[in-house]
């Protein structure tokens, strides 16, 4: 007999007939994303899980007797109970690789998006606020032949890293726990200590994943060792940095500007006091978010599924292999 899977998210129609090919499944029809209420009941007689966020921790854990894996479409896997799902032997898997280029992409959009400014300037262009002149108001920062800072050089970081040198002559500093040589070769990467990384790097790159111990890796000493004319993305995750600090850093201008995809309360609040600076560019962490990556990533997540139900795991996220 085959397995049966809830598929908690939405996925292309495609990927659902490979899965009907192995498995019988459920899914989530929308509209929105899936009821915590309903992702407990509909648990309740299944052996695999297909998600992209919903929270795995003891509650929806012990309500899913049959649970075998859960497979979440994304490469961040910071929503799985690590300790829980190890304690109950359930397999995890995620998407790595898939989305590297697509995040890379993004992240040199926000660089230059903030040191050129072009959200406030587009803005100040379609609100009738162009006037003849040349006007140093209207300024930004060259982006080009300038230090690039990365923290967390994992492949994601390794994508910025070859876009940035090879495409704007930049210099790349990075910052990880354990050195690249490879990448030092590829792209003349230079390995540094956070508080020399911050205190050269004309950009700060944060990639570092969502773990107990980079919770608000990111806080005011950070953002004072950096330049004044620093700029700061963030496109891993939210709560590694310290939202206030760096409101304040913002504000009182001791970093030039910042480029957020991801916030510490998703969606952010509509009145968050990051979202009244000037100086920030803010995107709905869409970082994967082209139709092509999506698709990849919920193939990959559904192959993935189904190789832990059928007995041969792959792309298991590393806290869980055996
Ligand atoms: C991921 O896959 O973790 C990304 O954050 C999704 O955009």
């Amino acid at each position: 007999m085959k397995p049966h899977v809830y598929v908690a998210c939405r996925i292309p129609s495609e990927t659902e007939s490979y899965l009907a090919q192995h498995v019988q499944y459920r899914k989530w029809e929308g509209p929105g994303a899936v009821p915590y209420e309903v992702l407990l009941e509909e648990l309740a007689e299944v052996d695999g899980l297909l998600t992209s966020g919903n929270k795995i921790g003891p509650e929806l854990l012990s309500r899913a007797p049959k649970l075998k894996a859960v497979s979440t479409m994304s490469v961040g896997y910071n929503h799985f109970d690590l300790e829980e799902m190890k304690e109950r032997g359930i397999i995890g898997t995620h998407t790595p690789g898939v989305l590297d280029d697509t995040v890379a992409d993004l992240i040199l959009s926000l660089m230059l998006a903030v040191s050129r400014r072009v959200p406030e300037l587009d803005a100040y262009v379609k609100q009738g606020r162009w006037s003849k002149g040349d006007n140093e108001e209207l300024f930004g920062l060259d982006m080009h032949h300038k230090t690039l800072g990365i923290i967390g050089m994992g492949r994601i970081g390794e994508a910025v890293a070859q876009r940035a040198h090879f495409g704007f002559g930049m210099d790349v500093l990075y910052y990880n726990r354990h050195r690249k040589p490879e990448a030092e070769q590829k792209y003349s990467a230079k390995y540094a200590e956070m508080e020399e990384l911050l205190r050269h790097s004309d950009f700060v790159v944060l990639m570092t994943p969502l773990t107990p111990q980079t919770r608000h890796l990111f806080g005011r000493k950070e953002f004072e060792q950096m330049k004044p004319t620093g700029i700061f993305i963030n496109a891993s995750r939210g709560p590694v940095v310290d939202e206030e600090a760096l409101t304040e850093a913002l504000q009182q201008g001791e970093i030039f500007g910042a480029g957020l995809d991801v916030f510490e309360r998703e969606p952010v609040q509509a009145d968050h006091p990051l979202l009244t600076l000037r100086n920030v560019v803010t995107l709905p962490h869409i970082g994967s978010a082209t139709a092509q990556t999506r698709d990849d990533m919920a193939r990959l997540a559904a192959e993935n599924l189904v190789s832990a139900l059928l007995g041969a795991p792959q792309n298991v996220v590393p806290e869980l292999r055996k």
